[in-house]
């Protein structure tokens, strides 16, 4: 039953209908008084004549009251074209004052968004009155309505795990919690609900999924909340071998499924899937944007220059032209003595101005076959260091592609990123996973082969992760996991945990696995991150209804509060 159906037409022309809902606008034309009324789902002119019994009392109502009316359906002269009730007004019988603003509001919706980030978070159900704004939850709901019949209709069981958790080893990024029961003790908030799905999986579940809260103490960025949305899911297998192209082919038919029914978009199937090392090569990052191609380019393989030492060169080259500000400005952004920053453009085939060697510009030729173009520029770093050298051009790639303006809206570029290594560094040079410590190995027997105390070669292990990139972001990341309680050990104590800490983190995992387990894997994929893309909003606070600012704060309530 719908109580407050804004959604009125002609259909029901002379039909006598109850109302309540938001001035937007009042005004007095002649003897008559305009309203326009919105409510959730709409917005209805309403009329009140001059000799209506409340028409001085309305004179008084204000934009932004909430009011009540009871009328009959007319059908309109001036029509909107604009709006569902457009060709209709209702002339009001009865009219009430349900609640009058006693403020100006700080924010009004019917207006751009001229407010500052801090006053929008502040008073944000007066942002959300925004009819667009309104439109995106809109959306979101339908979007997990969608996403539960999918799941529903594979056979999927919707399970949900405790946010009140255990604390793991490193924690680093645990958010904590502490019970008057148990002084002295902490929870953890689950930063995604991994273990518990495993677990639901020896439990003999088969097909779980959730739409999850997680909760994790990192710095806020456009792409990244301390609390944030996962569509979980794990699944059990007969076969080993058939896992990973069970769960492509599954996260594909979804998209496809959710694309057609709430975005009314078509796409292609299957997704494009490249591996890590391609990624990094090519496009300097393991979550490329593809809207664009601008592949990396070896300058020194590709014999279009010569250095006397033996320094790597990797390049990029752009078709459509910027200015040579805008590059010194890139340049400067990079202020790295280790990395030498060169750059040219050509126009007609000829050099025309850069920031190269001498000796280099002889080449030019080279170039111009090599990439096939006459007019372009080309901007190449020369190092030692490979790995840097690829991330820096990867962002430069995405840098210049912003200015030039290269990434279509309209673009959805989905694929796969496969191959990965077990293990890498952290910004301290630790070893740490790539994903998470319950990732299985490509091959198990490697850990037998190797020497489990040499860095270069545990560097070497490959794992069978995979992520989900689209248009330049990680959208979702999963593996098949560790079975077997002996790896799993292996696996903590190469991360440098004691015995000990293994067993006081971890032992309610590695008893579980004594019990017989199922071959089993999945994926989560980041909610937020998927409608910020869809919708084409910049951040995914956008998609949050109460999100947190980038200080991690709570402009609204206040949260974080001092200590009791
Ligand atoms: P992972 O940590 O890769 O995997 O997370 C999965 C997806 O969640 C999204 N995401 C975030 N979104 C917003 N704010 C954040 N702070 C944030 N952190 C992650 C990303 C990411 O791809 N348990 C594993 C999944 C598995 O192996 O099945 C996990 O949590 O889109």
């Amino acid at each position: 039953m719908i109580e407050n159906n804004f959604k009125i037409n002609r259909l029901n022309l002379n039909e006598t209908v109850n109302l309540y809902g938001w001035i937007n606008k009042i005004r007095k034309m002649g003897d008559i008084i305009f309203l326009d009324l919105r409510g959730s789902n709409g917005i209805v002119q309403i009329v009140l004549e001059k000799n209506h019994l409340d028409y001085e009392k309305v004179l008084n109502f204000k934009n932004n009251d909430i009011i009540s009316i009871s009328g009959k359906v007319f059908e309109r002269k001036n029509k909107n074209k604009n709006i569902f009730s457009g060709d209709i007004e209702i002339i009001a019988n009865k009219i009430n004052l349900i609640s009058a603003v006693s403020n100006q509001l700080p924010i009004l919706p019917f207006e751009e968004i001229t407010a500052l980030e801090q006053v929008r978070m502040r008073y944000r159900y007066l942002d959300l009155r925004r009819p667009n704004i309104f439109n995106i939850f809109k959306i979101r709901s339908e979007f997990n309505k969608y996403t539960r019949r999918f799941f529903d209709e594979n056979n999927f069981l919707e399970i949900e795990t405790p946010y009140l958790t255990k604390r793991t080893y490193g924690g680093a990024s645990e958010l904590i919690v502490t019970s008057k029961n148990h002084l002295g003790k902490e929870y953890a908030l689950a930063q995604s609900p991994q273990i518990y799905k495993q677990l639901l999986m020896y439990s003999g579940f088969e097909r779980y999924y959730q739409i999850a809260r997680c909760f994790r103490d990192e710095d806020s960025r456009s792409d990244r909340q301390l609390e944030f949305t996962q569509l979980d899911l794990e699944m059990s297998f007969i076969n080993d071998k058939e896992i990973e192209e069970k769960i492509y082919l599954l996260i594909e038919l979804y998209f496809e499924f959710i694309l057609k029914n709430v975005f009314k978009k078509e796409i292609l199937l299957p997704f494009k899937r490249i591996t890590y090392k391609y990624a990094l090569e090519n496009y300097g990052s393991d979550k490329p944007d593809l809207r664009y191609e601008n592949k990396i380019f070896d300058l020194i393989k590709n014999n279009l220059i010569k250095l006397k030492d033996k320094k790597i060169a990797k390049g990029i080259a752009f078709e459509k032209n910027i200015s040579i500000s805008q590059i010194k400005k890139i340049k400067k952004d990079f202020k790295d003595n280790s990395i030498n920053f060169s750059y040219f453009f050509v126009k007609d085939g000829i050099y025309s101005e850069g920031e190269i060697k001498e000796e280099f510009k002889k080449d030019i030729n080279k170039f111009n076959n090599f990439l096939n173009l006459s007019n372009y520029f080309v901007i190449f770093l020369i190092s030692e260091d490979k790995n840097k050298l690829l991330n820096t051009l990867g962002e430069i790639r995405i840098k210049v592609a912003k200015k030039l303006n290269l990434a279509n809206k309209d673009k959805l570029k989905f694929c796969w990123i496969t191959d990965f290594p077990l293990f890498d560094k952290d910004k301290e040079n630790n070893l740490v996973s790539s994903h998470n410590p319950f990732v299985a190995l490509k091959d198990e027997s490697d850990l037998e082969k190797i020497n489990l105390k040499k860095e270069n070669e545990l560097l070497n292990l490959m794992s069978r992760s995979y992520d989900l990139v689209l248009n330049g972001y990680e959208i979702a990341g999963g593996s098949i996991r560790i079975r077997d309680k002996e790896i799993q050990r292996k696996i903590f104590k190469i991360l440098k945990l004691t015995n000990e800490e293994i067993d006081r983190n971890f032992d309610w995992l590695l008893t579980a696995q004594s019990f017989a387990t199922p071959y089993h894997g999945g994926i989560a994929l980041g909610i937020d991150r998927i409608l910020a893309i869809l919708l084409k909003k910049s951040s995914i606070k956008e998609v949050i209804a109460f999100p947190k600012t980038s200080q991690g704060t709570d402009e609204l309530s206040g949260a974080p509060s001092e200590k009791n």
